[in-house]
C-alpha cells in the first residue's frame, strides 16, 4: 500500500511506520511538522526507506505535495499532552481540528481511504464498566475536546461525502520513544536519575495501558478490515492505578520509594479510562503484550538509549518541567 502517515515522527506514528515497512512492505510517506514531540531520531534506521516531508497538516500546500501518489492517509499528527492543553489550548485547536479538516479535504479530493487515530479520552471518565463505541462522547480537557471535534468531523465526511473514513481509538500507550512528559517515561527517567516522582493528587486514577506495538497493529487492522463510517476501540489488557505503575517502575529501576511525591492535582483530572475492544477483537485483533512484560522492556529501552533522551532532558523540556512542576530537573 502507498500510505501517507501524518505525525509519523512521533511516538506511536514512528512505531506504526516501522511495522508497516517490516510487516507489509508498504511505500510510506511521512508528513510531520517536527514539533517538540516529533523527531527524525524516532525514525532512525528507516529514514532511507521512506519519503519524509517536513510540514504541517494544517498547511494545504504541504498536504497536497505529500499526498500525491498515495492510496490512504493515516493521521497520527496531533498535540497530545493534556497538561499542555490546559496551559495553552490554541495549538490543539489548530492541529487537532483544523489540521484534520485539511487532511479530510485532501482525502476527499483524491478519493482516498482515511484513518483517524483517536483516543479513549473522547468518552470522558468512567467509574465502573467500560466504554463501547456507542458510549456518549463526553471529553473533559481541551486535548480530548479537540480530538472529539476531529472524530465528529471525520464521521461527517463519511455521511456527507461518502469518504471511506474510519476511526481507531486507543487507550493510554507506553513503550520506546515516548516523550518524557507522559507518566511512564517521565517516571522511568526521574527514577533512573534519582529525581522525585511527581504523582498527581491521590494517585488512584486508573488508566488502561496498551503497549505501543499492539496499538500500531490495531490501527493497521482497522485500516485493512474496518467498515468505513465506524469507530473501533483498541484498549490494553490491563488497568492500573497510577501509584501501582510508579511502584512497578521503582522495582524495575531500583529507585528509592521515598522519591514518590504527591503534587497538586491536574485540573479536571479524569478518574478512570476503560475501553471495551470487543468490536476490534471480532475483526481478529488481540493485544499481545501484558503490562509486566511491556513495562520491563520499556525500562530497558530507556536504560539502553540515553542518546535518545539526553537531548530531550536539556533545552526546552527543562523549562517546561521547571514551569510545570516548580522545580529544576536533574540531568
Ligand atoms: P506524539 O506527541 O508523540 O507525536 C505527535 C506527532 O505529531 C509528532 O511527530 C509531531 O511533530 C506531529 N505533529 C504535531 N502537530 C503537527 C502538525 N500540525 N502537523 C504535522 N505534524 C504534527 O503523539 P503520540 O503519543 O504518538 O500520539 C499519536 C496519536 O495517537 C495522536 O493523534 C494521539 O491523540 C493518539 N493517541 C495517543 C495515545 C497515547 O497514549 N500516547 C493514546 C491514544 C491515542
Ligand atoms: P498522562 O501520561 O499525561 O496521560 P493522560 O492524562 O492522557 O491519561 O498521564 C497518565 C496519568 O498519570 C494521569 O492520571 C495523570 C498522571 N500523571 C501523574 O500523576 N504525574 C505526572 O507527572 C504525569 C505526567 C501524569
Amino acid at each position: 500500500m502507498r500510505l501517507l502517515v501524518c505525525g509519523g515522527a512521533g511516538f506511536i506514528g514512528s512505531t506504526f511506520v516501522r511495522r508497516r515497512l517490516v510487516d507489509h512492505g508498504d511505500d510510506v510517506t511521512v508528513l510531520d511538522k517536527l514539533t517538540y514531540a516529533g523527531r527524525r531520531e524516532n525514525l532512525d534506521g528507516v529514514l532511507d526507506d521512506i519519503r519524509f516531508v517536513h510540514g504541517a497538516i494544517e498547511d494545504q500546500a504541504a498536504v497536497a505535495g505529500a499526498v500525491s501518489g498515495c492510496d490512504a492517509i493515516v493521521n497520527f499528527a496531533a498535540e497530545t499532552h493534556v497538561d499542555r492543553s490546559i496551559s495553552g489550548p490554541e495549538e490543539f485547536i489548530m492541529t487537532n481540528m483544523q489540521g484534520t479538516h485539511v487532511l479530510l479535504e485532501a482525502a476527499r479530493e483524491h478519493g482516498l481511504r482515511y484513518l483517524q487515530v483517536s483516543t479513549d479520552e473522547v468518552y470522558g471518565s468512567i467509574d465502573s464498566g467500560s466504554f463501547t463505541e456507542d458510549s456518549p462522547l463526553q471529553p473533559s480537557s481541551p486535548y480530548s475536546a479537540t480530538k472529539t471535534g476531529a472524530d465528529l468531523l471525520v464521521f461527517s465526511y463519511f455521511h456527507t461525502y461518502g469518504l471511506e473514513a474510519l476511526i481507531c481509538r486507543g487507550s493510554n500507550n507506553y513503550g520506546p520513544r515516548q516523550y518524557p512528559e507522559k507518566l511512564i517515561p517521565l517516571m522511568i527517567l526521574n527514577a533512573l536519575a534519582g529525581d522525585s516522582l511527581p504523582v498527581y493528587g491521590d494517585g488512584r486514577n486508573v488508566r488502561n495501558w496498551l503497549y505501543v506495538d499492539d496499538f500500531a497493529r490495531g490501527i493497521g487492522h482497522t485500516l485493512a478490515h474496518g467498515q468505513p463510517g465506524e469507530a473501533y476501540n483498541c484498549g490494553g489488557p490491563e488497568e492500573l492505578e497510577n501509584l501501582e505503575v510508579v511502584q512497578r517502575i521503582i522495582e524495575l529501576t531500583g529507585a528509592d520509594p521515598a522519591l514518590v511525591e504527591h503534587v497538586t492535582d491536574r485540573p479536571g483530572h479524569d478518574r478512570r479510562y476503560s475501553l471495551s475492544s470487543d468490536k476490534l477483537k471480532r475483526l481478529g485483533w488481540e493485544p499481545q503484550v501484558r503490562f509486566g512484560e511491556g513495562l520491563s522492556q520499556t525500562v530497558q529501552w530507556y536504560r539502553d538509549n540515553a542518546w535518545w533522551w539526553e537531548p530531550v532532558r536539556s533545552g526546552d523540556y527543562r523549562d517546561y518541567y521547571e514551569r510545570h512542576y516548580g522545580r529544576a530537573l536533574k540531568v
